[in-house]
């Protein structure tokens, strides 16, 4: 009988424990996470465009991204100076040609400094979208949940200038309120959608990429009304891309002078090259680790909002991941060095085949099916080489697709080349090291 009332006694005991248990795990797991910040001090309105008033709850963000603004510093390929490609790499006159990147093509800065860079540019002229805006700054999530992105992008670039007062800022990454980082652009959420993505299943992790595909992906202006256009409707490496602009009715950017060719031109595909299997994105590497380290504020973590070349404080940026760093910024180095010549490569051989273009198509006889066979490979060649090219990085971040696609770039514009001299059929057009040739070297367009 004793011994019944003491089992009654210990199960009662291991009952209730189990009871108090189960509560604190329900109690514990419905809290919020740990906050890194301090508790709001003011609530931030949807899709506000002014960052000053996010900046009253959260100051080290803030002021971390107001230093974008005076990053000057160059690196050995990137960093903040702005410095003309053009004049350090002339080849890109001729590549340009006929368009406006001929005039002035410059490295990009600082996020601060978007709207004085994009208004000072000699790219745009009086015919410009207001297209031209959609990444440069926080007042568009506003605006385009108004009056939708098609009625934006038709607008002209000028009469849009009033309503953008803000460079990029909060509310092109975070959704207010919750902070969460958000895609923001109608544009990349189509072309996620094309691909049977929804980002809103995206993890944190994942997210802390994906937020500057808001802008750092190639795109295409669809259409008289100069539709922003995120070519992903077939994937995102770049043979999907070409497919994709392909059947776009062979969209152009523009047309190469005197060869004919219908050019597109390839704008920053940062998330494509890096998520295209590089050793990082497969390691399950943000770009925010790299480029937002953790910093810190006494007791409190925040990410730099300074977004910047990580070569330029790489104890922050690689030192988290790599015990030695500056053996991993010679590899930074090295990598870059073999993709910048690798990319001289595939423009040397993209200047000879136009040049052997040109002679074909003043030709007398020319047969226009090898003709139009051998524009097509330039057409091809340029998106390629383009794509390394005016994504940022060097290659470092994908080196090993950075150096396929180059190889390709060289490969498709040397049969340009052969095709062209075929069409013609004047093995005179076969003729090699056309830039190395030139005496003095072309300089920007008027
Ligand atoms: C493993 C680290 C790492 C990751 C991850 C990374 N980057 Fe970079 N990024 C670099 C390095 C290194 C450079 C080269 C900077 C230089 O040459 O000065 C660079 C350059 C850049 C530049 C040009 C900066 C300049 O000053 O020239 C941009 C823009 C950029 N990255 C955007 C991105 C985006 C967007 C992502 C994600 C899709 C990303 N990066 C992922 C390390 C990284
Ligand atoms: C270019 C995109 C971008 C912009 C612009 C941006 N952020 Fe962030 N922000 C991020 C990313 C990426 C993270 C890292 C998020 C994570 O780790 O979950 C982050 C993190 C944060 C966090 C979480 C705490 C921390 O520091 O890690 C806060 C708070 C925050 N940002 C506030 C702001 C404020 C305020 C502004 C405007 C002044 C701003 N952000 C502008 C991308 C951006
Ligand atoms: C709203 C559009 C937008 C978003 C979102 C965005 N960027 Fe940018 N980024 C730009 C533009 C535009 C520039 C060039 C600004 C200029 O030159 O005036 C730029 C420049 C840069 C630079 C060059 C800075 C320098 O000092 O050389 C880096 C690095 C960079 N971005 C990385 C990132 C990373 C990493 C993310 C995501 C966390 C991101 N960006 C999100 C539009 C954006
Ligand atoms: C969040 C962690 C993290 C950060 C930050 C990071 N790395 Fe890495 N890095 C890795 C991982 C993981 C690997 C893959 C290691 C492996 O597979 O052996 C790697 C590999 C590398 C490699 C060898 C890859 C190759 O293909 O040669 C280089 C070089 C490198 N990192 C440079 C850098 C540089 C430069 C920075 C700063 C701009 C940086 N990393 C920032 C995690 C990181």
């Amino acid at each position: 009988m004793k011994k019944y009332a003491v089992s009654i006694i210990l199960v009662g005991i291991i009952v209730i424990l189990a009871v108090v248990l189960s509560g604190v795990l329900i109690y514990l797991k419905n809290q919020p996470p740990q906050s890194r910040s301090l508790p709001p001090v003011t609530a931030v309105q949807p899709l506000e465009p002014d960052s000053r008033i996010w900046g009253l709850n959260y100051p080290n963000e803030y002021s971390s991204l107001l230093l974008t603004a005076g990053n000057k510093t160059p690196t050995k390929y990137g960093g903040s100076a702005q410095q003309s490609y053009l004049a350090l790499d002339p080849r890109l006159v001729i590549l340009f040609a006929g368009y406006s990147f001929s005039q002035e093509y410059n490295q990009p800065r600082g996020h601060q400094n978007t709207l004085i860079d994009i208004r000072a540019t000699k790219r745009v002229t009086a015919a410009t979208h207001a297209t031209c805006y959609s990444c440069k700054s926080s007042d568009n999530p506003g605006l385009w949940s108004q009056i939708g992105m098609p009625a934006y992008d038709k607008q002209l670039f000028s009469a849009m200038t009033p309503k953008i007062n803000n460079p990029i800022g909060c509310a092109n990454c975070h959704e207010a309120g919750t902070m969460r980082l958000v895609i923001t652009n109608p544009a990349v959420d189509t072309a996620l959608k094309a691909q049977g993505i929804d980002w809103r299943t995206y993890t944190r992790q994942q997210m802390r990429s994906l937020v500057c595909a808001n802008c750092h992906v190639t795109y295409f202006f669809s259409g008289p009304d100069k539709l922003l256009t995120v070519p992903w409707g077939d994937g995102m490496k770049v043979e999907d891309i070409i497919k994709f602009e392909d059947a776009a009715n062979t969209f152009a950017d523009w047309t190469y002078p005197g060869t004919g060719t219908p050019i597109m031109k390839s704008r920053h595909p940062d998330y494509e090259l890096y998520t295209a299997g590089s050793t990082h994105f497969n390691a399950g590497v943000a770009c925010a680790d790299c480029h937002m380290p953790y910093l810190r504020d006494g007791a409190m973590k925040y990410s730099s909002h300074d977004i910047m070349s990580p070569l330029l404080n790489p104890d922050e940026s690689c030192g988290q991941c790599h015990t030695d760093v500056d053996d991993v910024l010679a590899r930074v180095n090295t990598i870059q060095e073999d993709v910048h010549n690798a990319k001289i490569t595939a423009e040397d051989a993209l200047v000879d085949a136009i040049y052997a273009l040109q002679a074909a198509v003043a030709t007398k006889n020319v047969d226009p099916t090898l003709l139009d066979q051998a524009r097509t490979l330039h057409r091809h060649a340029q998106f390629m080489w383009d794509f390394i090219a005016s994504s940022n990085s060097q290659g470092f971040h994908n080196p090993d697709e950075a150096l396929r696609i180059l190889q390709n770039a060289t490969d498709l514009a040397r049969r340009a080349q052969m095709m062209a001299s075929q069409a013609a059929g004047d093995p005179h057009l076969l003729k090699t090291g056309i830039y190395d040739g030139m005496d003095p070297k072309p300089t920007p367009a008027p």
